[in-house]
């Protein structure tokens, strides 16, 4: 049997003993908070009054906004966001106020006596509304090339419209929290569930008035984030950090399942409209595309996640002339924010169902379109960055061959001329992933690297653990780098007194940007062992080796030309100890070259692409609308991976969690701005039922041209598209039954009957 990586975690995991924010045992003195939270999703806020329940049994405190010793504000990117609203209240279930004490329980009944005077507005909750109105965070977004009004008149073929794709909710398994503990003086130590350890610092600081030095931010691992974590959780920690700094007292905040899907922001619905031409071979000539999203209440990460679905809204296709508008609207809904992919998939969507109607419309191969409409090697983006890897051709024709295209495609049709009550579909989804955040100053990383007396080492970057084993992949760099067994590497906690200024886990960038901080550290300890690794050769076996000459392997040292004779790794950090060599490092990186001009809608946002594409079929069944998932195949380009298992994982994971977004989840709002959908029972994901009958997944070890860490690409967000194939196979299928059908998303068993209604 081959032997397995190394898996941080997994151990841990599985036998339940990893560790998570909360779950530890309580501490001395530690007060409970509960919130007050906003029962209307727009209202003047008049007055709150705690009198009364300040007198409840129990309560040691209540904080609203009057209590806030520095600034009442958390926008980051725009500041637009109180912590707590003192005029308008903005979306439902927004806090209001914090209510301190020892019983969770007590705590939960006073928040019931707290009144509340407001005047009810009329919520805004529907995105085009909200665009009429010109309810934009910031001025309309363009990117543009070529002469589109021209080669849209001069098309032999157009198609107009507009296409909508929903919210989602993160689910991830471990809520909103944070656990906040005063120290000497002004200190505070948080540990928050969070994805940007640097933002949560810079901006309680600003809450509390306080010098940024005095917040240590700690986070030792995460029960998933998905994006739900990068801009969100600062909210939650901001107000346990307040209720800690005000009482003196350590303060705990976790929000329950209920209040977690009901008022935490969630993927952007996108509302698209569309003109694209194209000519009788199905050639590509022009898109016009508007793209709106509903932002919610407050910016949050709106502008940054609508500027990302612009940037894919051609996905993997030459189109010679195009125009991308964006709007991101505000909305008295909770404040819409990152969600794996952020914005790609919503763009992408778009295209693809496009795609798919003019392969309906000529009735063409559908993979056969979309591969003579391909990016070629030496074409540009429609904001010019270069195209310099162009897989896409190859990778279709991969997953022709694994899939064994052509006979599936007989199968489908055979079936599907034998059966009346039943229907099969194929679907495509091909992707071109951009990585990099697109906020250039954001890529660049730190590492802390320790070298103890024995020989083994400690490790910490500004990388969070959220179950996507950054923490195994930077060990790993680390290993290759000193020759060291993984189980001599311990990643730490990300933590701001060791690693300051941490961009956000996001992006996903968090291998990249911190497996290369991480190397770069290791280097320079290797440099500052190379003089006591020849010194030591030399004394015990007398071979004189140059420094390029010696290798670091199973935690051993050698020279190249005399591998036999070897010296432990731990002995050579003793020798170098004793002759007072630094043990540790500081490693920084950068990415390379990224920028974008905003107003020219021109740059090179993106280090590199991600490439690959996924085709699945279903069968569904004409009386129900139910579907089964029969096949999915997968091809996916990666570079050199570090650790084949964790990116499989990643791969299959973003899989069926989009496949969940366009066929299961359905987020449901009242005309009030409440949510409906707010727990298992009434928001259906996927379950380990929906993995397809066959799946397979190909990693294509791509030469990769453009490539990161070590060679390895970029895994967490990419293969989030590869869903979409579920929802075109389900159209198809719809299609083979009721050609005039038209689909809504997601496509859960009731929009297929919606749309096979009428056959
Ligand atoms: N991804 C995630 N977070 C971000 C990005 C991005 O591209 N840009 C700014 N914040
Ligand atoms: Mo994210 S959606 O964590 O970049």
């Amino acid at each position: 049997m081959r032997k397995l990586p190394y898996h941080l975690s997994g151990k841990l995991h599985v036998t339940g003993s990893s560790h998570f924010i909360a779950d530890e045992a309580p501490l001395s003195g530690m007060l409970y908070a509960k919130l007050l939270l906003a029962p209307v999703a727009h209202a003047r806020l008049i007055f709150i009054d705690t009198t009364q329940a300040l007198e409840m049994p129990g309560i040691v405190a209540i904080y609203t906004a009057l209590d806030i010793p520095g600034e009442n504000q958390i926008g980051h990117v725009i500041k637009d966001e109180p912590l707590f609203p003192t005029e308008r209240i903005m979306y439902l279930g927004q806090p209001l106020a914090i209510v301190l004490s020892s019983d969770p329980l007590k705590a939960e009944r006073a928040v019931k006596q707290i009144k509340i005077e407001y005047e009810e507005l009329k919520p805004l909750l529907d995105v085009e509304e909200s665009d009429r109105a010109q309810q934009w965070y910031v001025p309309q977004r363009k990117i543009e090339c070529g002469d589109v009004e021209r080669a849209l008149s001069e098309s032999e073929y157009q198609l107009s419209g507009s296409i909508e794709s929903g919210g989602q909710e993160h689910f991830y398994m471990e809520t909103q929290r944070c656990r906040a503990i005063p120290g000497e003086g002004q200190q505070l130590t948080l540990y928050t569930a969070t994805q940007s350890t640097m933002e949560v610092q810079e901006v309680l600081s600003h809450v509390l008035g306080i010098q940024a030095h005095n917040i240590i931010i700690d986070v030792p691992r995460l029960g998933g984030a998905f994006g739900g974590k990068e801009r969100n959780a600062t909210i939650w920690a901001c107000l346990t950090g307040l209720a800690a700094f005000l009482s003196r007292r350590p303060v705990e905040l976790v929000l329950t399942r209920d209040e977690d899907m009901l008022i935490t922001g969630k993927r952007h619905p996108f509302k698209s409209l569309y003109k694209i031409g194209f000519d009788g071979k199905g050639r590509l000539q022009a898109l016009d595309l508007t793209l709106l999203a509903n932002g919610g209440a407050y910016a949050d990460l709106s502008i940054a996640i609508l500027e990302r679905a612009m940037f894919h809204a051609e996905n993997i296709y030459r189109i010679p002339n195009v125009r991308i508008l964006g709007r991101a609207c505000c909305t008295n809904l909770p404040p819409n924010t990152a969600f794996r992919g952020f914005g790609a998939p919503q763009g992408i969507f778009v295209i693809e169902n496009l795609m798919q109607k003019i392969a309906e419309q000529l009735d063409l191969d559908p993979i056969m379109l979309r591969k003579q409409n391909c990016y070629r090697k030496g074409d540009n983006t429609p904001y010019q960055q270069g195209v310099v890897e162009a897989s896409s051709p190859h990778i279709f024709e991969r997953l022709c061959q694994i899939s064994d295209y052509d006979d599936l495609k007989r199968k489908v049709q055979m079936f599907n001329a034998n059966h009346t009550d039943c229907k099969q579909g194929l679907g495509i989804a091909p992707v071109k992933f951009g990585i990099s955040f697109t906020t250039a100053l954001l890529n660049q990383a730190s590492a802390l690297l320790w070298i103890y007396i024995d020989g083994t080492a400690s490790l910490s970057t500004g990388g969070v653990e959220m179950g996507q084993e950054v923490s195994t992949k930077c060990a790993l760099v680390v290993s290759r780098i000193l020759g060291l067994p993984m189980d001599k590497i311990r990643v730490e906690s990300n933590n701001s007194q060791r690693v300051g200024n941490a961009s956000p886990t996001a992006a996903s960038t968090g291998s990249d940007l911190n497996g290369n901080a991480a190397k770069n550290a290791a280097l320079q300890i290797r440099g500052n062992l190379l003089p006591a690794a020849q010194s030591l050769l030399k004394e015990r076996y007398d071979i004189t080796a140059k420094q390029e000459d010696i290798l670091f392997a199973d935690y051993k040292i050698f020279a190249k030309q005399d591998p036999e004779q070897k010296i432990a790794f731990s002995e050579l950090v003793r020798y170098a100890y004793n002759d007072r060599i630094p043990l540790a490092a500081y490693g920084y990186y950068k990415t390379p070259k990224v920028h974008f001009d905003r107003e020219k809608g021109i740059g090179e946002p993106f280090h590199y692409f991600v490439y690959g594409a996924a085709l699945s079929r279903v069968e569904i069944d004409l009386l129900t609308g139910e579907h089964q998932l029969l096949d999915t195949f997968i091809v996916h380009e990666n570079g050199q991976s570090l650790h084949d298992e964790i990116d499989r994982g990643q791969i299959i994971g973003a899989f069926i969690q989009s496949y969940g977004w366009c066929t299961m989840e359905e987020l449901v709002h009242n005309d009030q701005g409440r949510y409906l959908s707010v727990n298992p029972s009434t928001y259906k994901i996927p379950g380990i039922r929906d993995i397809p009958e066959r799946l397979v997944v190909e990693m294509l070890p791509s030469p990769a041209i453009q490539a990161s860490v070590l060679g390895s690409k970029a895994t967490g967000e990419p293969p989030f598209i590869y869903g979409l194939s579920v929802y075109f196979a389900i159209r198809d299928a719809i299609k083979a039954s009721n050609p005039e059908a038209e689909t809504s998303f997601p496509l859960t068993p009731e929009a297929v009957l919606k749309a096979l209604e009428g056959r």
